[in-house]
């Protein structure tokens, strides 16, 4: 199957074709998931809480990121591959995420990179941008920002945060993101968004009028001891795995296992 690229995403958008999105975190739920029909996979800072059991983004490294986007690469066939960059490795100045970013790409040989932000983000998406390194915007629901809002709650609820969201969407979409994550913000704002700009829409909690959906991999199948609302379970591993470690441990203790 062809490469993915961020013209692949472009394209699909121009002729109203949806694009799927799932984070991945280690080679084989890139497998996995590249072939079920996964056209990117994302390596989320979400891997923090999903994978590496902290209660929030904020603590990830740069490091970790790599050590495990790298793994996703090595799954992967076909798929775009995009890593989040952490908390703290972009914020300080255009020149950190320059920096940061190209370790990423060298070190992984993933597509591109995700950066929370919008309007204030605009500046360093462009200094990315112009240097040639694909770029992923985030906004509404930005969990590195959680500290400062004191929730995961929807974003865009007032007229106020709703212009300013369009603004955002408007701004990192002229600075040359190819790509952009719209997170629990309402449906029809997202529709707004989808509908205006040329820029390739993500959504997750974000309606169905994205150009894209992406869903937290293990939330998607029921791994997550909970879900966020918008993100529905498709089967039940968590069920399923502990049942079966749990029949194998009765089986070492009854000496049933191994026979
Ligand atoms: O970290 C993550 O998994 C994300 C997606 C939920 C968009 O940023
Ligand atoms: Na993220």
């Amino acid at each position: 199957q062809k490469q993915i690229t961020a013209a692949t995403l472009l394209r699909a958008k121009q002729h109203n074709e949806k694009t799927v999105w799932l984070t991945a975190y280690d080679a084989v739920s890139a497998q996995i998931a590249e072939t079920a029909g996964c056209d990117v996979l994302l390596v989320g800072d979400s891997l923090g809480m999903v994978c590496l059991g902290y209660d929030s983004t904020i603590p990830v490294t740069l490091d970790q990121m790599i050590h495990h986007t790298a793994a996703v690469v090595r799954g992967r066939s076909h798929a775009w591959v995009v890593c989040d960059l952490p908390f703290g490795t972009y914020q300080q100045s255009k020149e950190q995420a320059f920096a940061s970013s190209v370790r990423v790409l060298q070190e992984t040989g993933c597509d591109a990179v995700k950066i929370e932000g919008g309007e204030h983000m605009a500046e360093t998406i462009r200094f990315l941008s112009d240097r040639g390194i694909a770029v992923v915007a985030h906004i509404g629901l930005t969990p590195q920002s959680v500290k400062k809002f004191g929730s995961y709650g929807k974003r865009g609820k007032s007229e106020g945060e709703r212009l300013q969201l369009l603004k955002d969407a408007e701004s990192v979409c002229n600075a040359g993101a190819v790509s952009l994550v719209l997170e629990n913000i309402p449906t029809d704002l997202a529709g707004e968004i989808t509908g205006t700009l040329p820029v390739p829409t993500v959504g997750i909690g974000a309606g169905s009028d994205c150009n894209a959906q992406v869903l937290v991999w293990n939330d998607l199948l029921g791994i997550s001891a909970s879900n966020p609302p918008f993100a529905p379970a498709y089967a039940n591993l968590r069920q399923i795995m502990s049942d079966a470690v749990s029949r194998w441990a009765d089986d070492v203790k009854s000496g049933r296992f191994p026979e």
